[in-house]
């Protein structure tokens, strides 16, 4: 087994599930996170940039931090209501204030970057709208063969959450996650089939609270605010959308994983952002997508709490 470190960059619009995500992957010595990069989402790309940052600061992840798309590259932003992420975006617990600065460049710019200065290929894990990797991939295929592949959090085969047919993420920018699935890279996606299976319990925030270190503490804050909105929905516990996109990386033993060809509906009256998986391969097209359909819950909720144990050590 190939125990080098993954490099990855870190794409999201933080967001609850999105900074756990990133909490898992600054805390796990198999990932190597080269640079994180704010997408306009679940809150504006402004807000998303000033978690990034915050989040970053509470992890200790000293990484370049780039603020990217305003906007879905051809229609208008949906704004998410607050009371799912809340004002900022992350609300609940007081967070540090940042300790790097936003770089200069765009989160186009420094993705295109990290990737040119990579001696290996990058895996992109993207959480948020796919604004910013279609813009990568249109405004520079020379770095195309540099990525390993994208780790999505977006979608759903047989759902949506925002609309019958859509997931947030896709619905936000359908051209863009057109353009990410099309591209012809490996795909991973975690779609709602997973996301909504891989729900922390209120007894699950208590295992975390009870790890007893900073980012713990921060974490089952995050947690029991993400389930105020989930539990008014009827939900058991939090859904942790994002985690699984990371998580998939390091532990995919753990999930129901099937190759599917996939395709983004980008217009249409009732299916607008709908991701049409040929899940019987009538089409007899070849697989684009590695789509996550289940998950062992307990060990998915074990591994989280193992990996936030692992702050305990940092100083
Ligand atoms: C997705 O939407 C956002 O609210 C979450 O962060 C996640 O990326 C789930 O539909
Ligand atoms: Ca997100």
């Amino acid at each position: 087994m190939n125990n080098k470190p993954i490099p990855v960059i870190l794409d999201g619009d933080p967001g609850h599930d999105d900074a756990i995500g990133w909490v898992i992957a600054g805390a796990c010595d198999r990932l190597k996170v080269l640079g994180c990069t704010a997408v306009n989402g679940n809150c504006s790309v402004n807000k998303a940039a000033y978690n990034a940052q915050r989040v970053c600061a509470l992890i200790n992840l000293d990484v370049p931090i780039a603020k990217g798309q305003r906007k879905p590259l051809f229609i208008e932003p949906i704004k998410a209501p607050s009371n799912i992420h809340g004002e900022s975006g992350l609300d609940g617990p007081v967070l540090p204030e940042p300790k790097r600065e936003l770089e200069e460049e765009t989160a186009v710019e420094l993705m295109a970057r990290l990737l040119n200065e990579s001696d290996e290929k990058v895996t992109i894990v993207a959480t948020g709208p796919l604004t910013n990797v279609a813009a990568l991939l249109i405004t520079h295929p020379e770095v195309k063969d540099k990525i390993e592949q994208i780790s999505i959090m977006g979608g759903g085969i047989l759902y949506g959450n925002w609309t019958p047919a859509a997931e947030f993420n896709i619905l936000v920018d359908p051209d863009a996650a057109d353009i990410v699935f099309k591209s012809g890279l490996p795909i991973y996606m975690a779609g709602l089939d997973v996301t909504e299976k891989a729900l922390v319990l209120p007894e699950d925030v208590e295992l975390i609270r009870s790890i007893g270190n900073p980012v713990s503490d921060i974490v089952s804050e995050w947690l029991e605010f993400f389930y105020i909105f989930h539990k008014s929905i009827g939900y058991e516990g939090a859904p942790l959308h994002d985690p699984c996109a990371i998580m998939v990386l390091i532990h995919p033993e753990i999930f129901d994983i099937r190759d599917y060809y996939v395709e983004v509906e980008t217009s249409g009256e009732y299916t607008k952002g709908c991701t049409v998986a040929d899940v019987y391969n009538v089409t007899g097209k070849k697989s684009n997508a590695k789509c996550l359909m289940g998950v062992d819950r307990k060990k998915f909720i074990e591994l989280m709490a193992d990996y936030i144990r692992n702050y305990s050590e940092v100083k």
